[in-house]
């Protein structure tokens, strides 16, 4: 069946077209914190954010199909439902932010938000990390290292170093490493301002969650923020993976750092699956972009989408979510931490929320990351039913990012599966 399927996809979708693990899961049902394979075999979600508040959450399937039921258009008609949305949704930040577009990728709003950068600067450099992802349009593609574009990098785009606390910029930790950050940042706004560009944008996801997700104290970013606005450009805040809850102590990753972004998008979990997306901006912000760019998303902010963006994001405040996000996150690090007493491959453990995972190296001393074993590590995991993964500058992170209404018992699962994984995986 697996074979019969691969064949199938790779003469209809085409080659490169990637599946998780050695051996791909078929999946064809969901529920909670669960899936289930076409054996019937069920397995234990520890990955995804999109379903954010459970697979299949009854509420969201009910807004969907009542919605659904009901009316379906766009946003060049008359609808209550993103009007009652976006005010729910900037209630959540609080002021600067009163407006919001909606669309149906992170992709398409962070494409949005370096267009609002360009309308509030006139200038079109923007600045990345050397390891993140942005997107897949032309403009945010030009973002991403991992996956170099045809043809070389725009002379507009400029790189930094992705933050990593565990192996520090110059070595150094803390503020130190922070203040070198903040001057990678300026020394690629004079690089761009020499070029001619000028400096419109820093665009960063506040957790650099595909970055390794480095553990970064609030404040972290301060010396950047400051660097940024002195030199007049804006910080977009890339919230598709920390945003709604999920970092426990606070709704938005940026709120956990401490800074106050210009523009912030969203999108993955927004409407537990269904897609959605969305630009966060003050309305000065907002009327700089319409002014100078006639912007129209057909199946952006239809009813039926605002209507499971809804039920998501009141599932998230009426169940407690981020609350439990808070408590079982902070029980996952204390029992990643207690398997890296007994387990030398775990170099650092980190996280936030329900975002957590480990640092594995070859050796502690070293600290050299321990790749070819992650992955055999990962593949272990999905073979005994748990599915997770690994991202980060080496590829040696393990990434733990789960629906939010895991529990602490499903925590235990993941943890002793993972101990035994370990006992048993010889490292290099
Ligand atoms: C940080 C970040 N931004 C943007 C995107 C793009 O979102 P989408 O796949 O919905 O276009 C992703 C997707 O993985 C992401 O991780």
């Amino acid at each position: 069946m697996t074979e019969s399927l691969l064949q199938r996809r790779a003469r209809l979708l085409g080659p490169n077209t990637s599946t998780f693990y050695e051996d791909p899961v078929h999946l064809v049902r969901g529920q909670g914190v669960h899936l289930w394979d076409a054996d019937g075999r069920q397995y234990l979600d520890c990955y995804n954010n999109v379903p954010h508040v459970g697979h299949c959450h009854p509420r969201v399937v009910a807004a969907i199909a009542q919605q659904a039921a009901t009316l379906n258009t766009h946003t060049r008609y008359l609808h209550e439902g993103i009007l009652d949305y976006i005010e729910a949704l900037t209630a959540t930040f609080g002021p600067p932010f009163d407006t919001a577009l909606l669309c149906c990728t992170g992709s398409e709003a962070n494409d949005v938000a370096l267009r609002m950068a360009q309308a509030l600067t006139g200038k079109t450099g923007v600045i990345a990390t050397d390891h993140t992802y942005h997107g897949n349009t032309t403009a945010t593609h030009q973002l991403s290292r991992s996956n170099p574009p045809p043809g070389g990098y725009w002379e507009s785009v400029a790189f930094v170093p992705a933050p990593d606390s565990y192996r520090p910029l110059g070595g150094e930790a803390g503020m130190a490493h922070a203040q070198a950050f903040a001057a990678a940042v300026d020394a690629q706004i004079t690089a761009l301002n020499q070029r001619g560009y000028g400096f419109s944008a820093l665009m960063l996801c506040p957790f650099f969650a595909n970055e390794g997700f480095s553990d970064l104290p609030p404040g972290w970013l301060d010396p950047t923020v400051a660097v940024v606005r002195r030199a007049g450009g804006v910080i977009i805040a890339d919230e598709v993976q920390p945003g709604f809850g999920r970092m426990g102590s606070h709704f938005w990753g940026h709120q956990m750092m401490g800074f106050t972004p210009d523009i912030v998008t969203m999108g993955k979990p927004m409407a537990n699956g269904h897609p959605v997306a969305a630009v966060v901006a003050p309305s000065a912000t907002m009327q700089a972009f319409r002014s100078n760019f006639r912007y129209f998303n057909t199946f952006g902010g239809n009813p039926v989408s605002c209507a499971a963006a809804m039920a998501t994001l009141r599932v998230v405040q009426d169940e407690g979510l981020q609350a439990n996000a808070a408590d079982v996150g902070a029980y996952a690090k204390d029992r990643l931490a207690e398997l890296a007493t007994r387990h030398q491959a775990i170099g650092d453990v980190r996280g936030r929320g329900l975002f957590f995972g480990a640092d594995l190296v070859l050796d502690r001393a070293s600290k050299t990351p321990a790749t070819a074993f992650t992955k055999r590590v990962v593949n272990a995991m999905r073979q005994r039913g748990v599915l997770l993964n690994f991202l980060g500058r080496h590829y040696n992170v393990l990434k733990m990012r789960p629906p939010l209404p895991f529990s602490r018992a499903n925590v235990d699962q993941v943890m002793d599966t993972l101990d035994a994984v370990l006992a048993e995986t010889p490292l290099p």
